[in-house]
């Protein structure tokens, strides 16, 4: 037993110790609390022979790769590399309706950026070294944001979030590379990083952050995934997220998001009948994400919603709210 402040103490000397003098450490990392709170543990424990690596992958929310680059290089300090790679996911998802599909080419085209990303991080840092820099060594581990509840559902549990955990799985690299995996978070709770995160001085916005998906808007787009689509879904996210943190509800809500349904219906602009698309909300509660309950808006802040969608965003005319808990329907669409 120990309190979060004795964790921290005892967790940077524990990756000291694996560490030792020399070789280098990479992880991905999301703009997500479990992957930010392990890597500013890295870069507290060794420095910048921790290499953190952030992959765009085109399905991210509006301007969240610049906000989490920005986040994560000045604000905490870690050594990050950006890689936006989004033109090569967007061709290779472009026009795929099958979720399981989408899953598969985002986690498969993660896990090829993310390899050739290290090898070029491993080739620079050994020019460096001939050149007379600081010999740091080689990449030796890949840091994992692996939690407590994780660790115990891949022992045990062979459902659904067997698919869930695909994109985090970097196989391949493990193999070819001899990687060892470091995981500071294996023996924590979700609330108990977040607690870890706050100890750290990563900006409480960034901790309280809701979660979400590897897949990302791929899987809210429920219908064939275009570049069109993605910028449909990304604009209503944004102003439905931005609209519940002015009315001072982010906090209360576990999850929300907007999804892009594949249907068209009629509507009416100026004296014009309209054909467009349909954006669902979706926001709840939850302690474990096992289950749900649907989030009670008060009826103007969904007004609001509602009334700037349909008006902002190009080709959206109809909103509807997703009145339906987990079980029996679940958290994402898809
Ligand atoms: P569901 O939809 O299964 O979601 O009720 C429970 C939680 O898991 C997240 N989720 C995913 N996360 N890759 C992820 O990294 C996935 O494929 C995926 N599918 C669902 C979901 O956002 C929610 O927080």
């Amino acid at each position: 037993n120990w309190t979060m402040e004795e964790f921290i103490g005892k967790e940077i000397a524990r990756i000291r110790e694996i560490c030792g003098s020399k070789g280098r450490v990479i992880g991905a990392v999301s703009g997500g609390v479990d992957s930010t709170v392990a890597a500013k543990l890295m870069q507290e424990a060794i420095g910048d022979r921790f290499h953190a690596i952030m992959v765009n992958n085109g399905v991210l929310r509006l301007n969240e790769a610049q906000q989490v680059e920005e986040m994560l290089k000045q604000n905490l300090g870690v050594n990050l590399t950006v890689v936006d790679a989004s033109e090569l996911f967007l061709s290779r998802l472009d026009g795929v309706e099958d979720p399981e599909q989408k899953r598969r080419i985002i986690g498969n085209t993660f896990i090829n950026v993310f390899e050739s990303e290290a090898s070029k991080i491993e080739a620079a840092a050994a020019a460096e070294e001939q050149n007379g820099a600081e010999a740091k060594g080689k990449i030796e581990w890949l840091l994992q944001g692996t939690l407590y509840p994780d660790v115990i559902e891949s022992i045990s549990f062979k459902g659904p979030s067997a698919t869930i955990k695909t994109h985090h799985n970097v196989g391949g690299l493990l193999k070819d590379m001899k990687l060892k995996l470091i995981e500071p978070l294996r023996e924590l709770f979700k609330d108990e990083v977040r607690v870890l995160g706050r100890l750290l001085s990563i900006p409480a916005p960034l901790v309280k952050r809701h979660p979400f998906p590897g897949p990302g808007l791929a899987i809210r787009i429920l219908g064939p995934v275009t570049r069109e689509q993605v910028k449909i879904l990304q604009q209503a996210d944004h102003i439905y997220i931005e609209e519940i943190r002015k009315a001072n509800l982010y906090d209360q809500i576990s999850q929300a998001f907007a999804v892009l349904l594949p249907v068209k219906a009629v509507g009416v602009m100026g004296d014009k009948r309209t054909y467009e698309q349909v954006i669902a909300l979706r926001a709840v509660t939850s302690e474990d994400f096992m289950t749900a309950d649907w989030y009670v808006f008060p009826a103007d802040v969904l007004r609001r919603i509602s009334s700037r969608i349909t008006n902002e965003v190009n080709g959206v005319n109809r909103v509807t709210y997703d009145i339906s808990s987990k079980p029996p329907g679940t958290v994402e669409w898809l």
